[in-house]
């Protein structure tokens, strides 16, 4: 492998940020893109949050993501890195398209609202993370606001999010109060100023912290700094690189994303810190990034909206190898050979061809359906890189046809929005109507608008008796016969073909399970 592809790798650097919604994501996003140059103007990136819009106006906001699908991945310079940050949607009803962008990254970056501290969101996005025991470097946001004490922040997180924090910089105050932050590694300094410009000043150098400089500058807020440091100096734990790269460590930062305050001593931390891509598991082995060999997976499926052109854009994370535009590679599920020219590699606000790219790097391929989420590409090898998770569906309704002629439509619309992970597909194996399921309510009313908008089809939905779904595995088939003569009324197919017992409550699933020990009922389904 040549010593220019390794140096590429190790400049590497792809990331996601999770957070709970409102805690300063998009803001953080949008500053970051300022360091790197990618952007000029601060209010370039727009929230996608949904929260306080009706469907329609989802539609609309999505129907603008897919002309500029830019936003779902940025890619930036900052120093000698190239860093590609994905997009996670921040409505929770959209988490599985979030889970499955965090299969892609080499490590995430956490934002956490000092008033609010650890919310539901942050902890189901930390369970997607430990999956993979993703670092994750913590970003405290807001101190230009009252928020809980510093150390019950930690406490809490180090609690709820089973990770232990070594802050990294601590804050001075907060509120009306705050006056900056004090990096403990670098030891210095950092007074607070409102300011959304990206030129700050360097931290002034503090290297004895009994300096009387410190009253000078903070009042009588210097002592209580120095009783914070002498307190966490006994109390939190060093930082090792180690411990972090195995996710059991968390660095923390303290700022406020919206005054571009501590942005930059983080971000610099973390092109330090944070790892270049690794090795990915295969169901075979592991794949090494410096590998000769091309290859990578596919993680998200974006419908391009536009109704026009029905041509779909798959993410696809290289894992190794070098790719260059109009190569030759292998679709192992379809087991054909694809030529890879019109690839396409995503900047900030612009997309553009790509001539060549390294692992770490996502590119989108354009395609009319034959790419799915989780299909592994190489150049010879048949690989098939694992750990793209299908989570099993928390609400489910019946789908009805207003207009049976168009049947035909409605199974195709299904499908495919199914192979995007819009929502899940159930054929029950007594009835002909499709179940749906869905991790979040919200997918229902766009499936349903997209049905009308994109394949002219007019159907309903209604509730149905299930509250829960398992996967069905097994290794001895002589109990599967009695297993599904006695549910019969509560098995499905799904999409992908696999059998799936839909529970009308936990009690039922349970004793199931109890009733059948030696079939296997999972949560999570790796795709084909
Ligand atoms: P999200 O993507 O995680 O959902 O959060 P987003 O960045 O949209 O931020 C949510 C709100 O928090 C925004 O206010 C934003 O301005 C504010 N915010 C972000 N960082 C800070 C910070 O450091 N300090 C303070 N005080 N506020 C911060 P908003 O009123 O919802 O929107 P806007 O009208 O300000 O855009």
């Amino acid at each position: 492998m040549s010593s220019t592809i390794k140096r590429e790798i190790q400049r590497r650097r792809t990331f996601g940020i999770i957070s709970h919604p409102d805690a300063g994501k998009t803001t953080l996003t949008e500053k970051l893109l300022l360091f790197g140059g990618a952007i000029q103007m601060a209010g370039a990136v727009k929230s996608r949050k949904t929260d306080n819009h009706a469907v329609s106006d989802w539609m609309s906001i999505e129907q603008e993501r897919g002309i500029s699908v830019t936003s779902s991945v940025m890619k930036f310079n900052y120093r000698d890195c190239e860093i590609n940050l994905l997009d996670t949607p921040g409505h929770k009803d959209f988490s599985e398209d979030t889970y499955r962008v965090l299969t892609a990254v080499d490590s995430a970056l956490m934002v956490i609202d000092s008033a609010k501290g650890v919310e539901t969101q942050t902890m189901k996005l930390m369970e997607v993370c430990r999956m993979r025991n993703t670092p994750i470097i913590t970003f405290i946001n807001k101190l230009d606001r009252e928020g809980l004490d510093p150390l019950d922040i930690l406490a809490e997180i180090e609690d709820k999010l089973q990770i232990e924090c070594t802050p990294l910089s601590w804050p001075i105050g907060m509120g009306k109060n705050f006056k900056g932050v004090y990096n403990i590694h670098q030891r210095q300094l950092h007074l607070f100023t409102p300011s959304q410009a990206t030129s700050l000043q360097d931290g002034l150098l503090v290297k004895d912290i009994n300096d009387p400089v410190l009253e000078e500058l903070l009042g009588s807020q210097a002592d209580t700094l120095r009783e914070d440091l002498e307190l966490l100096e006994g109390a939190a734990n060093p930082f090792e690189h180690e411990e972090y790269m195995k996710a059991s460590q968390t660095p923390v930062f303290f700022g406020s994303a919206v005054n571009n305050f501590g942005v930059k001593e983080m971000l610099d931390a973390f092109i330090e810190l944070a790892p270049p891509p690794g090795p990915r598991p295969t169901t075979d082995r592991f794949v090494l990034p410096d590998e000769e060999s091309f290859s990578g997976f596919t993680f998200k499926i974006q419908a391009n909206m536009n109704p026009a052109h029905r041509d779909r854009i798959a993410f696809f994370r290289i894992c190794s190898g070098k790719f260059t535009r109009g190569m030759k590679i292998a679709h192992h599920r379809l087991g054909k050979e694809v030529t890879l020219s019109n690839a396409t590699i995503f900047m900030a606000q612009d997309r553009s061809n790509v001539e060549e790219a390294y692992p770490g790097d996502i590119i989108g391929i354009h395609n009319h359906g034959t790419i799915k989420i989780g299909d592994t590409f190489t150049e010879k090898e048949p690989l098939k890189f694992t750990g793209i998770p299908n989570f099993a569906p928390e609400h489910f309704r019946r789908i009805l046809l207003k207009n049976p002629l168009k049947a035909k439509q409605l199974n195709k619309g299904l499908e495919q929005m199914a192979e995007e992970g819009a929502v899940q597909l159930f054929k029950p194996l007594m009835d002909s109507n499709y179940i749906l399921g869905a991790v979040g309510v919200l997918q229902f009313d766009v499936i349903m608008a997209r049905l009308k908008a994109e394949y002219g089809v007019d159907a309903t939905t209604e509730p149905v008796e299930y509250a829960t779904a398992r996967w069905i595995y097994y290794n001895d088939t002589s109990k599967l016969d009695e297993f599904k003569n006695k549910n019969q009324a509560n098995i499905a197919v799904d999409a992908e073909g696999h059998l799936t017992f839909l529970a009308s409550n936990d009690w039922w699933l349970e004793r199931t399970m109890e009733n059948f020990p030696e079939i296997s009922f999972q949560k999570t389904r790796e795709y084909n």
